[in-house]
């Protein structure tokens, strides 16, 4: 399954400005919540994290956690991760396409990914669980978080395709404007996707963000 390079470009030009995303007023309880609850998920944890970017959760969990193998696919977000979590000795970061996931350099109890199911094309999404989920072993855990749509505070969708994959056109600060895909699964499509390769789904929603844990098969 090969990486998406508009996907990839679209983020290496943001990288600078994506922690603004975490800025936003109306998102700060939801925000507290999901920092509260990912420390505590990952407590003792050994993290496979894919499409980590600039390191913004890969910070939430590195106190709690035993280690994070933490990976993205671009230079331009690592540079950043690495710069947020310098000094950290539990912290390997790696550039890697979470289509074709290398094994972690050492042994991992559970696996994550913020805001990275959103940017799976709808057929797409099973190859990419069956390569992850290669890398962790049965009974480990794992943790998958995105948005939810907000009218009002998500960016307006702009296109649907033919497999119901959805679109938002988004601006960068310096005016450039890219097309990017997001999803916005319901909780019953995730189930779904998630049934046969899974043990112990739970799944938490709050105002602005969902979050599916459970157990790999
Ligand atoms: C929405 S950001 C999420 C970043 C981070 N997890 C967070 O929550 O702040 C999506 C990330 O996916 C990365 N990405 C895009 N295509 C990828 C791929 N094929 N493999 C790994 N990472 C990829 C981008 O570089 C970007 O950092």
């Amino acid at each position: 399954m090969p990486a998406d390079p508009e996907m990839l470009d679209y983020y290496a030009r943001r990288a600078r400005e994506y922690d603004r995303i975490y800025e936003k007023p109306e998102r700060q309880a939801d925000l507290a919540t999901l920092r509260t609850a990912l420390a505590g998920a990952f407590s003792s944890k050994a993290v496979y994290e894919v499409a980590c970017g600039t390191g913004f959760w890969t910070e939430v969990i590195e106190p709690q956690c035993s280690g994070v193998f933490a990976t993205d696919h671009n230079d331009e977000v690592l540079i950043l991760a690495r710069a947020r979590l310098e000094g950290s000795t539990k912290v390997v970061f790696a550039n890697a396409d979470a289509f074709a996931p290398p094994p972690a350099p050492f042994p991992v109890t559970a696996g994550f990914a913020a805001f990275w199911w959103s940017h799976v094309r709808r057929a797409e999404l099973r190859a990419f669980l069956n390569a992850f989920f290669a890398r962790l072993h049965p009974g480990a855990s794992f943790i998958f978080l995105d948005n939810s749509y907000v009218p009002g505070s998500s960016t307006p969708l702009c296109r649907t395709d033919a497999e119901g994959n959805t679109f938002q056109l988004r601006q960068l600060t310096n005016g450039e404007r890219h097309e990017v895909l997001k999803n916005f699964p319901d909780e019953a499509e995730v189930r779904a996707v998630l049934a046969d390769l899974a043990a112990g789904l739970k799944w938490t929603q709050l105002g602005y963000y969902w979050l599916i844990e459970g157990r790999v098969k």
